[in-house]
């Protein structure tokens, strides 16, 4: 294993475990983890890869096969790993030194969660190390914690989880309120369907001060509702004359989307996996539209997709760039890429790339 030898260079000796952790794409449910809601997204494939042994003294270092090192301090990708363990030491959890190395293969700017793969499996190493006792969903928060605190992304607890939590085969309902969670059966070729991931390879570089104003346009506007989080809206034509500009927008986004995650779930009980097509469809328009978080690219593969033959697609993701997702008939899958990549090609972009999304297993000891 590569990421074992990378240990064995930078810090001599073997590591005394290695653990592995995915990333995600998320079916439905975008920005309304934030807002106490209903989240539906599951691991894919492609994750990190952490080789970890405890120190006798507090220093905890960091090497990557991808990045280099060995660095000990917060900056950069650094401060996520570091970040894990500085946050699980102010909850006063008894963390010594590390030595960590990492080897990620989730592809870079796809949006698909490559630093809550990097916090989940250096949270996993560091809980079985030093026999802290928490549970998957308990290391999802110290994640997000970390990542909210020390590495200042404001971001909710869906890629975390996600991680944390997923089972192989399954997609992951998760109540964001009540952190309660339910594996759910998510086996497309069963039913002749692929979701084909399609990576835009662009990464507009608004995303990380939009998204924090998306969080604070949602927090402003529950003030003004009156609610704790929106997900409290219950009588929505009532919270929209209330509101207006962008809260207005941002409500109806937020709302109606996990009315759409709830529609989603009853379609996958009732078998009728291919019509939830029609819900990405107006999932992406909500958040082209009203939550304003897409961009051409996403838009272009999402409408090229649709005309090459998808049931339904989206972008995933917080936006601004990474992925897009769209729900096919396996014998249609070839048909759709070359209509993706044709449009990109019209438009003078760089091609997409396209990868079939696997519900896979979540974060794990591999060794
Ligand atoms: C990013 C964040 C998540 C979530 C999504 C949008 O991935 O990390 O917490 O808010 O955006 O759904």
């Amino acid at each position: 294993m590569q990421v074992v030898s990378s240990f064995e260079t930078a810090f001599g000796g073997t590591p005394e475990g290695v653990w592995h952790a995915p990333g995600r794409v998320n079916l439905i449910g975008e920005h309304t983890d934030y807002n106490d809601g209903l989240v539906l997204p599951f691991a894919v494939p492609w994750g990190v890869t952490a080789a970890v042994s405890r120190r006798s003294d507090d220093r905890v270092r960091v090497v990557s096969v991808q990045a280099g090192g060995p660095v000990e301090e917060i900056e950069g990708w650094a401060a996520y790993p570091i970040g894990v363990a500085l946050t699980m030491r102010a909850a006063g959890l008894p963390v010594g030194g590390a030595d960590i190395a990492v080897d990620g293969d989730v592809p870079r700017g796809a949006g698909l969660s490559s630093s809550a793969a990097l916090e989940i499996s250096v949270a996993l190493a560091l809980n079985d190390l030093y026999d802290l006792g928490q549970s998957p969903l308990d290391l999802a928060r110290l994640g997000q914690r970390a990542e909210n605190e020390v590495v200042g992304m404001p971001c909710g607890i869906m890629d975390q989880a996600a991680s944390a939590l997923s089972k192989e085969g399954h997609a992951l309902l998760l109540d964001c309120r009540t952190l309660g969670s339910r594996a759910i059966p998510f086996d497309l070729p069963s039913h002749g369907l692929e979701l084909v991931i399609i990576d835009t390879g662009v990464h507009h570089e608004l995303a990380d001060g939009q998204y924090a104003k998306r969080r604070r346009d949602c927090e402003n506007a529950a003030e003004r509702l009156g609610v704790e989080s929106l997900r409290d809206v219950t009588d929505l034509a009532d919270a929209l004359s209330r509101l207006s500009g962008d809260e207005r927008k941002r409500t109806q986004h937020v709302v109606t989307e996990n009315h759409r995650v709830e529609a989603v779930i009853g379609l996958l009980r009732a078998g009728a996996v291919a019509e939830v097509g029609a819900l990405l469809n107006a999932s992406h328009l909500s958040l082209r539209d009203q939550f304003e978080v897409s961009c051409p690219e996403l838009d272009v593969a999402v409408e090229s997709a649709i005309k090459g033959g998808a049931r339904g697609a989206r972008m995933t993701g917080g936006g601004f760039g990474g992925s897009a997702i769209a729900l096919v008939a396996t014998d249609r899958a070839d048909t759709l890429r070359r209509h993706v990549a044709e449009a990109y090609e019209a438009r003078g972009w760089k091609a997409p790339v396209f990868r079939t999304a696997i519900p896979s297993a979540g974060a794990r000891r591999l060794v």
